[in-house]
């Protein structure tokens, strides 16, 4: 009788791994495994036939099934481990995997458009002999506005709405208060260009913003005159735009220059006439002036010795003419679908 179940064990182990070498995937290894050692299996169905052998005899067909058991997952096992290397195999033959080919693009990231403007505006005073010079976000009243010469209630200083800050200071309306920290802390002769972000309370529209971003310049010497300014300005203009451009003066008003004018260069865009310069031939690009007597006293400069001109440039308004930008706020919603094409 033992004899007559170990063959038939034989038999099973057999079966089976002739089963295991036809299938061909996953599925069918699974189905075959469960046929012959699954719960209601061969083996488990030959294990009922227990019951007609002698106690002694048990242990023995016990060990043999667990024998059988063995070899049939050892021909699943292999027959797996078989199939997979085919696979493998065939993959590379077919050229499924090409291990030359690159791979795909990581995405590169890029300065955003007002950065690389302002870093070119700066280049080019850089190249002018400029020294760059920053100052806080959060200023005081005095460099703010009262060295600079506004009067205390001076209705100039509603020109720019003021973000104020608990303890009495404010955001700064300008980058001008870096001209008196840096002429309070050096000599002349002064030549700086001081980038950095400024404030007011103003309503977010195509071209305004309560945050945005000026150039400050400064130059202090003897015999600095008007002439002086608008060499700088065309030099700078035309550097900046790549094309030779022409500056015109309007007179204006600035507390902090006397006088003051506003700057319009020739349009960098048109020869006769276009959209960006309204048909005009002119774009006003910033402020300017020579520094007003009073600044040089506040910061302890003698006016009869020192003259010097100083302007002020909004990186925004730069970055929208020479970009192409007819909206302000592209630049702060951070769409990659607009930034990525300054990349
Ligand atoms: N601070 C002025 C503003 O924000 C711009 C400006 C005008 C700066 C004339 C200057 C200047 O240095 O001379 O509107």
């Amino acid at each position: 009788m033992l004899d007559e179940l170990r063959q038939q064990l034989d038999g099973i182990v057999n079966d089976a791994i002739a089963a295991f070498a036809d299938a061909a995937d996953d599925d069918v290894l699974n189905q075959v495994k469960a046929r012959f050692i699954g719960k209601s299996g061969a083996v488990t169905a030959l294990m009922k036939q227990m019951r007609d052998l002698t106690p002694d005899e048990r242990p023995a067909f016990g060990q043999a099934v667990n024998t059988a058991k063995q070899a049939v997952q050892q021909a699943l096992d292999d027959r797996r481990a078989a199939l997979r290397t085919e696979a493998r195999a065939k993959e590379l033959a077919e050229g499924g995997i090409d291990v030359t080919l690159p791979p795909p693009a990581v995405p590169r990231g890029a300065l955003h458009p007002l950065r690389q403007t302002e870093a070119r505006m700066l280049e080019v005073f850089a190249e002018m002999g400029y020294r760059v010079a920053w100052g806080p976000e959060v200023e005081s009243d005095f460099h703010n506005f009262e060295a600079l010469n506004f009067p205390p209630d001076h209705p100039a200083r509603d020109m720019q709405d003021t973000f104020v800050v608990e303890d009495g200071r404010l955001l700064r309306t300008h980058t001008s208060p870096v001209q008196i920290r840096t002429m309070l802390a050096n000599e002349p002769p002064i030549r700086i260009a001081a980038p950095g972000a400024v404030f007011r309370c103003d309503t977010l529209d195509m071209t305004h913003s309560p945050n945005f971003r000026q150039v400050e310049g400064l130059v202090v010497d003897r015999g600095i005159t008007m002439a002086h300014l608008k060499g700088t300005l065309q030099t700078f203009a035309s550097r900046l735009f790549g094309r030779s451009l022409d500056v015109r003066l309007r007179p204006s008003f600035f507390p902090f220059t006397e006088p003051s004018v506003e700057v319009d260069v020739t349009c960098p865009f048109c020869d006769s006439g276009c959209r960006v310069c309204s048909q005009s031939g002119w774009i006003e690009i910033l402020g300017a002036g020579m520094v007003d007597p009073n600044v040089f006293e506040a910061v302890g400069i003698d006016p009869d010795v020192y003259s010097g001109f100083a302007f002020g440039i909004g990186v925004e308004r730069v970055a929208m003419l020479t970009l192409g930008i007819d909206d302000i706020r592209h630049f702060y919603d951070n769409d990659l679908r607009f930034l990525a094409q300054f990349g």
